[in-house]
């Protein structure tokens, strides 16, 4: 069956990467959680999407010229007000509450604008701190760091994120040691789908919002979803 992954939490309905919303996939009965990840001036994995805080938080400039004390003091929830204050959390944060769940967990790493040295070393740390290796997924457009990711744990899943449409991804990825392909979901066919199994690659597009999308991509038989709406997801695949 297709898990349901929300992505940035829920963010069709609450403020996207914050504690509010990564719970409320837990309370619609998503399968897993999609987060974005970066690093603070001082080291700190965060959880945001874009390299500036300018779009979702009352502040402006970069993440990596904050240290993590003035991050905090953002708030977030810059599109749904009614949730009052929604700080930028911590990775740190988000597993030591995600450890309690069953959900699953991709990290995205945001190393494709901005090179954040040690960014791989701290994430995959968090994880074995916490003991979450079997329920963690990695993956980033930036390719080489996924290759990194695989070489320092092994164990830990890795997939490739991609736009455009490439030529057999699924021998590419092998040579990265990736597990899954999470392309762009208009890129994805049941051919396409059919040549990932045969090469033990999940496959796992982004971001499907619309019920059509949705419908098309369960007949395809991918593995996994990414959508701003894990409820309407949930709904539609269980009827
Ligand atoms: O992981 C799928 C999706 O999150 C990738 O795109 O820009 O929403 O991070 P973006
Ligand atoms: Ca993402």
């Amino acid at each position: 069956m297709t898990k349901i992954f929300a992505h940035r939490g829920s963010a069709g309905t609450y403020p996207e990467n914050t504690m509010i919303s990564f719970k409320e996939a837990t309370h619609v009965g998503a399968d897993g959680i999609e987060l974005d990840v970066q690093l603070t001036k001082d080291g700190t994995v965060v959880v945001i999407h874009d390299e500036t805080v300018d779009r979702t938080t009352d502040g402006k400039g970069w993440v990596k010229d904050f240290t993590y004390r003035q991050l905090r003091r953002l708030n977030a929830n810059y599109k749904f007000k009614q949730y009052g204050s929604c700080p930028i959390p911590t990775l740190e944060e988000v597993l030591e509450w995600g450890k309690e769940t069953s959900l699953l967990f991709n990290i995205e790493l945001k190393n494709s604008l901005i090179f954040y040295e040690g960014l791989e070393e701290k994430t995959i740390e968090l994880v074995r701190f916490f003991g979450m290796e079997d329920r963690v997924i990695f993956s980033s457009f930036n390719h080489e760091s996924m290759a990194t990711c695989h070489q320092l744990a092994p164990a830990i899943e890795t997939a490739l994120l991609y736009m455009e449409k490439l030529h057999k991804p699924w021998q590419y990825a092998k040579t990265l040691h990736a597990s899954a392909l999470h392309p762009y979901h208009p890129t994805v066919d049941r051919y396409f789908v059919e040549m990932a199994h045969r090469h033990q690659l999940s496959v796992r597009p982004f971001t499907i919002n619309k019920e059509e999308q949705m419908k098309k991509m369960f007949a395809d038989g991918v593995d996994g979803i990414f959508t701003d709406f894990p409820e309407k997801a949930i709904r539609l695949r269980d009827q």
